[in-house]
């Protein structure tokens, strides 16, 4: 009964673009990344935005068309086993809804979400976006005739997520990080708010320099490989319980 009741390790994990590389989608700053090919301010800012709306509703329609074709990989799959032992959090920067597919329970989307478009007037008005929306390109109205706006958070935004993303770094008793650059602010600073002494683990074939940050077990590897890597050392070490 008491071994029941006793609480899962915290396991929070911070996931990028690089989780869903081997799923087919491209990531942003790696060789033929999306930046190297569409200029960022143009089709993910503000400004861009404001300049060209149809640009920006194709840019994220073809790139609904991407994620409509692709399919979980074993890294987001492990995750969600992982609830079985652990009290699982995932903040991820990306737009994709991989991990929900993949069955993860608590996703905290930081940069938004691509499957959706919200209303300019009234940024309440959230729609999912549907296969006759992307037919229809560009989706610029919604069903109830209000001007829409990819649900994604520009360059030049605020990160309306940024604060329950700190309060969970800050709870962590295991934190992961997957497949990011480690580049964009503020998500690049959710490792700083890790309680010291909390082992860290970052999985990524081509890791950033985290040699500023205590206690980080770098495992230079795909995410899938990587993650089949992390559960044989948390089983191993029993980290965190
Ligand atoms: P990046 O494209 O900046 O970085 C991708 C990371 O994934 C790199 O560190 C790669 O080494 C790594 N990677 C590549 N293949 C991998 C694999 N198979 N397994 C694991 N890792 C792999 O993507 P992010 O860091 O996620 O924001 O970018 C952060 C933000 O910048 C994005 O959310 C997006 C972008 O501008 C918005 O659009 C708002």
């Amino acid at each position: 009964m008491d071994k029941d009741r006793k609480r899962k390790p915290r396991l929070v994990v911070s996931t990028g673009a690089g989780i869903s590389a081997e799923s087919g989608i491209r990531t942003f700053r790696d060789a033929d990344g999306l930046w190297e090919n569409f200029p960022v301010m143009d089709v993910a800012s503000a400004d861009g935005f404001a300049r060209n709306p149809e640009l920006v509703h194709q840019f994220y329609n073809e790139r609904r068309r991407a994620l409509r074709d692709a399919q979980p990989n074993d890294a987001h799959k492990i995750l969600r086993e992982l609830e079985k032992d652990y009290d699982v959090y995932i903040i991820t920067q990306n737009v994709d809804d991989l991990h929900e597919r993949a069955g993860s329970s608590n996703i905290l989307h930081l940069h938004g979400e691509l499957m959706k478009i919200r209303s300019l007037s009234n940024p309440d008005y959230i729609e999912e976006v549907t296969e006759e929306t992307m037919a229809t390109t560009p989706a610029t109205r919604g069903r109830n005739g209000d001007l829409m706006r990819p649900h994604i958070v520009f360059f030049q935004e605020a990160v309306p997520n940024i604060e329950p993303a700190i309060e969970l770094a800050q709870s962590a008793d295991i934190f992961v990080v997957i497949g990011t650059s480690l580049v964009v602010y503020p998500a690049a600073a959710l490792l700083n708010y890790v309680r010291p002494g909390t082992p860290i683990y970052y999985i990524d074939p081509n890791p950033a320099d985290v040699g500023g940050v205590a206690g980080v077990t770098v495992i230079r590897e795909p995410a899938t490989q990587g993650m089949r890597t992390l559960v044989s050392m948390l089983r191993g070490g029993e980290a965190g319980k």
